[in-house]
This record gives structure tokens, sequence and C-alpha cells, in this order.
């Protein structure tokens, strides 16, 4: 399906851990579509995830970076232009992790500690790489940068536990960095609410295989895959979206828009007789 809509085009992506990744397929498509991209993940993922495999496959370099250190971002940002020779065109974002969803803590009994370190890591640390972009005006006018988020943000799912609350500051920071950014640059900053996706981050939720099973019922046309979400990324990356920022872009197969299904209806019906 590879239409070379990326020819030309540089990119960092965060967030490969394994084949399952949204990341993963997102830079399986943009080498596809042919951009250049520059792996990151923490250095702890990077020792048990397997990254380099995914860097042979699409001839790219890898550099650690723990998205809660500045200096590390820093060390990523000019690096990374290093190797592209200049400044680049897209960063995507796909970092997510909650010590109290690990540890399963209950979302009212929540460790203060952990809570902050999930937003350290999953929210404040989109903050930290446009901050740090901006600074070393690393990013092209017209470039992109997409973070991943869920519906939780809107509304609430038991056990998604601070993550929740977490997706909210995330899609605020976009909204917020996006119109500075568009402003000073004509970079364009934009998050995608994607379907619950079988990934390490996805199953690590208490009661996951529920929301999958509800929202593949609950949507019209069923949940979006990974892959589905990595082409969506790519339409943004791409110099066909230019003009889209500060949105949190529902990819999620119509569940947002759906009250209940009749698939739902029929099984509580058949359940209830
Ligand atoms: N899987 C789902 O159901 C789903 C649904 C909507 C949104 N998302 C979001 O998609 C994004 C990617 O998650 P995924 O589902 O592909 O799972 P994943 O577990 O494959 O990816 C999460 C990544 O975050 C990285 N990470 C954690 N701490 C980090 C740190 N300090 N510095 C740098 N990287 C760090 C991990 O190493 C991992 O690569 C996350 O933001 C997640 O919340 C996932």
């Amino acid at each position: 399906m590879a239409h070379q809509i990326l020819k030309g085009k540089k990119g960092i992506i965060f967030g490969a851990l394994d084949e399952r990744s949204i990341a993963w397929k997102t830079a399986l498509a943009a080498h596809a579509e042919g951009a250049e991209i520059v792996l990151t993940n923490a250095p702890i993922a990077m020792r048990m995830g397997k990254i380099n495999e995914l860097a042979k496959i699409c001839n790219a370099q890898v550099i650690a970076a723990d998205a809660t250190s500045t200096p590390d971002l820093e060390n990523l940002i000019q690096k990374s232009m290093d190797i592209f020779g200049g400044k680049m065109d897209f960063i995507l974002h796909s970092i997510g992790m909650s010590p109290n969803v690990r540890k399963n803590i209950p979302y009212t009994e929540t460790n203060y500690e952990f809570f902050l370190k999930t937003i350290d890591i999953s929210a404040l640390s989109l903050h930290r790489v446009l901050q740090v972009a901006m600074k070393a005006d690393a990013i092209k006018e017209w470039g992109s940068v997409v973070a991943l988020s869920y519906i939780a943000a809107q509304r609430t799912f038991p056990g998604y536990n601070d993550m929740g609350d977490t997706k909210a500051i995330l899609e605020s920071v976009a909204r917020s960095f996006g119109y500075y950014y568009g402003l000073a640059k004509k970079v364009r900053v934009n998050t995608i609410s994607q379907s619950p996706t079988l990934t390490t981050a996805g199953s690590g939720v208490n009661g996951f295989d529920v929301f999958f099973h509800y929202a593949e019922k609950t949507s019209p046309l069923g949940n979006a895959s990974a892959e589905d979400c990595a082409n969506y990324c790519i339409t943004l990356f791409s110099d066909y979206t230019r003009m889209v920022t500060m949105q949190n872009l529902f990819h999620d197969g119509g569940f947002s828009g759906t009250g209940v299904s009749k698939m739902i209806v029929e099984e509580l019906q058949k359940a209830n007789s």
C-alpha cells in the first residue's frame, strides 16, 4: 500500500518496544513510505526489547533516551540532526507507563509518587520533547509531532486508573504547545486517540480484555489495529494534512461517536434472558 508519501522526510520515532508496539508498526510504515528515521526508547526498554531488529529492517540508527530526562532528549535531538544533516520533519511520541497501573493500585488509593511518575513519563515528556526541539530549532516548517492518547481522557474507564487523567494532560499539552509552536515555526502538534490495542502497555491495564471486546462490539468499524494507527500517523506526518494542528483525533472505528451498539444490546438481552 506504500505510496512514498514521506519520501525525503526525516523523523524520530519514540516507543518501539516489540513488534506489537504502535511505534514499531509506524516505523515500518514510515520506512516503507520513504522516510529516514531514528529510533529511540528508554535505556532499560532497549535492553529488554527488540529495537535493534527493527533498526536493521528500517536501516535506522538507535539512540537511547529516557523521555523524562532533558539532557537525554537534548542529546537525542542533536545526534538525530547530525544523522539527518539538518532539521527533521516529524516526531512520534508513543510513550506510556503508569506504576499505579503496573502495581494494580486502585485509583481511589493512588500512590502520589507513582502518579507523578505516570504524568512525567506519559504526558510531561511530550512537553519536554517539544521544548527541546523548539530550543534547538530542530523541526522544519510544516513539520508534524504526533502523540498517542486514549478516550479515557474524556470518559472514565475503571482500570485505566491515573492514565486517564494523564492522557487528559497529554492532549492539553498538544493543544497548548501546538499553539505556540504553530505561531513560532508552523510546526503542527496533534494527538491520536486510538482504539484499545493488544500491546505491552495496553494489556497491562486491568480488565483490558473487556475494554477491547466492548470497544470491538460498540464501534461500527470494529477496533482500529496498530497497523491502521501507523497508517494514520503517516498521513499526519505527510504534506496532505498541513493545516491540522492542536487536535485530538479519534482513530477508533467510530467508538467515540456511539452511545450503545446493536451488538452490545443483543449481548445484554441474551445474558438477561
Ligand atoms: N495499547 C493500547 O490499547 C493503546 C490505546 C490508546 C493509546 N495507546 C498509547 O499508545 C502509546 C504506545 O503504547 P503501545 O500500546 O504501543 O505499548 P508499548 O508498551 O509497546 O509502548 C510503550 C512505550 O513507552 C516506552 N516508555 C516507557 N517509559 C519510557 C521512558 N521513560 N522514556 C522513553 N520511553 C518510555 C516503553 O519502553 C514502550 O516502548 C502509549 O502512549 C499508549 O498509552 C495505547
